[in-house]
């Protein structure tokens, strides 16, 4: 569980330095809501935000140097912002749980002398037990893959070098893997194998109904991939788990879906899964294959708002593509409640579309504009002060974005 409250990206693409929600240098900044959207027209830096993300969950699998040949982001001389020579850098604010202590992990990525990117500088903190204040401290520190780390749930270093609990020396032998994926791994380090698993968590979804056309090989998967392609075999998983509660997941989805009466799983002989819609006007249902690619799509997103230990953080792009405009506001305000305020779920959104805006709060939409010198800039929307007031005379948020009255 958990969430991020705050992130700060520099030399990442076109976002040379952006930030958005609360961070560790910046606390009187509000924390980020389970409900991200960002919006602004094309070429801002929208994707490369969604990618950003990406790109610090890649590095979690592999190597950095991977990471940044990987989905044609081109290697590093491509990825970090031209005209600027400082390196990447990260810094996510995040909590696992309302009365835990936030951690603050920052991870700078650069080029080392043969010209190859790796890790330059890897830090965790987090405030010592029963401190409400005052600074936190490091408990993961790697400088050129050497520093320290710190076991258990307290203990690590200030800046002014004040220790306590028990420091151990580490040394990495590869300086292009994060120390948080080789450490994170190695149960007396629990702070960093729990923010690991924060992270391995995160999802980005790209679905394509094509993929989620596909009939896979009978295999349960507990989660929907990033095309959404093992649609059926994560509705397999869900009968496996609970099929009176998969059975319930399906009245309720079918309701949000429109012309669809019910929808059904359906086992073929040779064990492969496929789900039948009841359309109206229909007695015989369709399979999941000659469904339309919105019906698929919205099928598709509330299947992944309904998954079983959800992911804790969805970033979905444009989840407008293919949808009748009339479905967006729906969708919006299904993903709003279905997030809730806790920390079991935060949901990510780029997005073009004022009718999916339309269901959002102003301190829910995030603005990407491109400054004259060419980099993205972000502002929270409920930092305009007319908006608020719109807004709260009963103006939506999409219909303001719309008539420019920002964005
Ligand atoms: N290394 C870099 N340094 C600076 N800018 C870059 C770099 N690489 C790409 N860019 C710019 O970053 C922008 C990336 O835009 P991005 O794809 O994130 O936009 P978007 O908001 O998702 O647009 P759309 O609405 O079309 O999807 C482009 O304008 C591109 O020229
Ligand atoms: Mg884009």
């Amino acid at each position: 569980m958990g969430k991020i409250l705050g992130i700060a990206i520099q030399n990442y693409g076109s976002l040379k330095d952006i930030k958005m929600g609360k961070l560790f240098r910046e606390q009187d900044s509000k924390e980020l809501g389970n409900m991200v959207a960002i919006i602004g027209p094309s070429g801002n830096g929208k994707s490369t935000i969604a990618d950003a993300f990406g790109f610090i969950s890649d590095c979690l699998y592999g190597d950095v140097e991977s990471a940044c040949d990987a989905k044609n982001r081109g290697g590093y001389d491509q990825l970090v912002s031209q005209n600027h020579t400082g390196p990447i850098h990260f810094e996510i604010y995040y909590k696992e749980s309302n009365n835990s202590r936030p951690i603050t992990y920052e991870l700078t990525i650069s080029k080392d002398k043969n010209d190859r990117p790796y890790v330059k500088e890897e830090r965790l903190r987090q405030r010592a037990q029963g401190n409400k204040y005052g600074r936190p401290r490091s408990f993961l520190y790697l400088n050129e893959g050497k520093g320290y780390a710190y076991e258990g749930t307290d203990g690590g270093q200030e800046d002014d070098g004040h220790s306590e609990g028990q420091q151990i020396p580490i040394e990495l032998s590869e300086t292009r893997t994060l120390g948080i994926a080789t450490l994170g791994v190695m149960k007396q380090y629990s702070r960093i194998e729990k923010f690991l698993a924060f992270l391995k968590s995160w999802y980005l979804c790209y679905f394509t109904p094509d993929a989620a056309r596909q009939l896979q090989t009978a295999a349960p998967s507990p989660h929907l991939n990033r095309t959404g392609s093992n649609l059926n075999n994560v509705a397999q998983y869900m009968i496996r788990e609970s099929p009176h509660e998969f059975k319930k997941i399906l009245s309720e989805i079918q309701s949000k879906i429109p012309n669809i009466k019910k929808i059904e799983p359906f086992k073929l002989e040779n064990g492969q899964m496929v789900l039948k819609f009841y359309q109206t006007g229909f007695e015989k249902p369709f399979f999941s294959p000659r469904m339309s690619d919105g019906t698929l799509k919205l099928f598709a997103y509330y299947l992944l708002l309904h998954e079983r230990n959800p992911r804790q953080l969805i970033f979905v792009e444009e989840p407008e593509n293919g949808l009748y405009h009339k479905y967006l506001a729906n969708l919006a305000i299904e993903m709003k409640k279905n997030v809730g305020t806790g920390y079991t779920k935060q949901l990510f959104v780029t997005t073009h579309s004022p009718f999916f805006v339309n269901a959002l709060a102003p301190d829910q939409v995030w603005v990407l504009e491109k400054n004259s010198d060419g980099f993205s800039e972000l502002r929270q929307a409920s930092t305009y002060d007319h908006v608020n007031d719109l807004v709260a005379e009963g103006v939506n948020m999409g219909d303001l974005w719309y008539s420019e009255y920002f964005g």
